[in-house]
């Protein structure tokens, strides 16, 4: 009788502690990730679909999307400059580098190691409604992770501050212009930056045509005012600038909008977390995804926070919740262990740029390109050189007066100082572009250098 009672003692304690072990462990994994119990149904289909394009490899020099162009029941390829043909296989000898635009493709590759991780399936009833469960635009899981996000990096200071997202930091520009600007249309406020600046301050000030503000154009032809003056102003700092890399601070020290759009290791040392009362970042720079247009704005000031809130809602209602998601899974691999797999990534890519592009201008006395200086930075915990996006490029000749002419002589395609209200005498050009895009940007400016020391005069 006593043999048996033991009997079934072991077999309970057993039991219950097997039970125990299995409640641990589906805890445990619970909080890495969502667990996949279920086998595969209607996923599959669309699984298989999305591998099935990205599988279509266009030579390495291009690449498919589901809703690009379908040919004969198969998706197009989509070639990058410079290639051409069925399979972006063929390379046009004569085709001219385009370092023109700030698209950020050179953080592709990352994106296709960790597929696993950064892909997203979306249902087709997923977050029909045009807000979360708790009444509100924006997904509280995101912002959580977009926080953690810049403690780990240290480039912005979150705790105690709002936060509003935008279809890009494009819309947030605007937005935040509406919310510090004078309510008093008698005297609007004066919208100003410092030459050379990013075209898109002016372009939306003056699309805008508000009552309440107007484009003052450079910062240093105000710097007579002070703060006893009735005449208001809102100041754009692009810290690091575009185009020319520079960590700037405000000239006039009144209300300021800080655009922090490359204010990530990639590009620059972070030299400690940014503390501005209005900031907007972007992930276009970020992770590289211009595509999926989102931004997000850091704002010290309620009522400040309220109007740029109140802006989003009125003007478009917030913003995509596929987006948001989408932006979710990027970010979780972003922080992954503390973030040193992503910025090692870009930031390795952009030091080889620089040590490329450094060694080509070294050679020339016709170009120059801006200076950088090493300081510490905090995320890496090491003195580095700066990593602009873009090269500053100046026409160092009397006669070359306009840079991009010159240039485009050569087969590179620029962005001319103009565009940015400076000189046109500089030319910018980008190097965030995709690997192929450098490689032929390096291969022009080898070819103009060496023209200038073969002493051919002739360009
Ligand atoms: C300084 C700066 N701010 C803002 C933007 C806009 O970025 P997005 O609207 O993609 O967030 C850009 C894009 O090039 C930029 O260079
Ligand atoms: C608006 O600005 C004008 C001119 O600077 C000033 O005289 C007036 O008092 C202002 N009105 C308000 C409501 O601030
Ligand atoms: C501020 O501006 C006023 C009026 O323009 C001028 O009288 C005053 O000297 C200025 N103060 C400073 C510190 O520049
Ligand atoms: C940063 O580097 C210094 C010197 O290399 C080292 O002493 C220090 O412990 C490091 N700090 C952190 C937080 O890793």
């Amino acid at each position: 009788m006593k043999k048996y009672c033991y009997g079934i003692c072991l077999v309970i304690s057993v039991t219950i502690n097997i039970l125990l072990s299995i409640y641990i462990y589906a805890g445990g994994q619970k909080n890495q990730e969502i667990s996949h119990r279920l086998s595969l149904t209607w996923t599959e289909k669309a699984a298989a679909e999305a591998e099935a394009v990205a599988a279509i490899s266009c030579s390495g020099h291009g690449r498919a999307f589901l809703e690009g162009l379908i040919y004969d029941g198969q998706p197009v390829c989509e070639c990058y400059d410079c290639y051409g043909g069925p399979d972006c296989s063929e390379l046009s000898p004569e085709c001219a580098a385009d370092a023109d635009s700030g698209d950020p493709i050179f953080l592709e590759p990352f994106w296709m190691q960790t597929a696993a991780d950064s892909s997203v399936l979306i249902p087709g009833w997923h977050r029909m409604s045009y807000r979360y469960d708790d009444y509100t635009l924006m997904s509280r899981e995101l912002e959580y992770y977009i926080r953690k996000l810049h403690s780990i990096v240290g480039n912005a200071i979150t705790q105690g501050r709002y936060m509003v997202f935008g279809v890009g930091s494009s819309q947030l520009l605007t937005a935040a212009l509406y919310a510090l600007s004078s309510e008093n249309s008698s005297s609007p406020s004066n919208v100003l930056a410092t030459i050379p600046y990013y075209p898109m301050y002016k372009g939306q000030t003056v699309l805008f045509n508000s009552e309440n503000f107007e484009f003052g154009g450079d910062t240093n032809s105000w710097q007579s005012i002070n703060s006893t003056n009735s005449i208001d102003v809102v100041e754009f700092v692009t810290s690091p600038n575009n185009p020319d890399g520079e960590l700037k601070k405000s000239v006039l020290g009144r209300k300021t909008i800080y655009d922090h759009a490359y204010f990530w290791p990639h590009f620059t040392p972070i030299p400690g977390p940014s503390d501005q009362d209005l900031m907007i970042f972007t992930l276009s720079k970020l992770t590289g995804h211009a595509g999926a247009r989102f931004g997000w704005a850091i704002i010290k000031d309620k009522d400040v926070y309220e109007k740029l809130l109140n802006y989003i809602m009125v003007a478009d209602l917030g913003i995509s919740k596929d987006t948001q998601l989408r932006v979710l899974k990027l970010l979780k691999v972003a922080i992954e262990e503390d973030g040193k797999p992503l910025f090692e990534y870009s930031y390795n890519t952009m030091r080889d740029r620089w040590d490329r592009l450094t060694s080509i201008f070294s050679k020339s006395t016709r170009f120059s390109i801006q200076k950088r200086h090493p300081f510490h930075c905090n995320f890496f915990n090491e003195t580095r050189l700066p990593s602009p996006a873009y090269a500053w490029v100046k026409c160092e000749r009397e006669e070359d007066q306009d840079c991009s002419a010159v240039l485009e002589a050569g087969k590179i395609k620029g962005r001319g100082g103009s565009s940015f209200s400076a000189k046109k005498r500089y030319t910018r050009l980008s190097l965030i572009k995709s690997q192929d895009d450098f490689e032929m940007l390096m291969l022009r400016l080898t070819e103009l250098v060496s023209l200038e020391n073969g002493n051919i005069e002739t360009m």
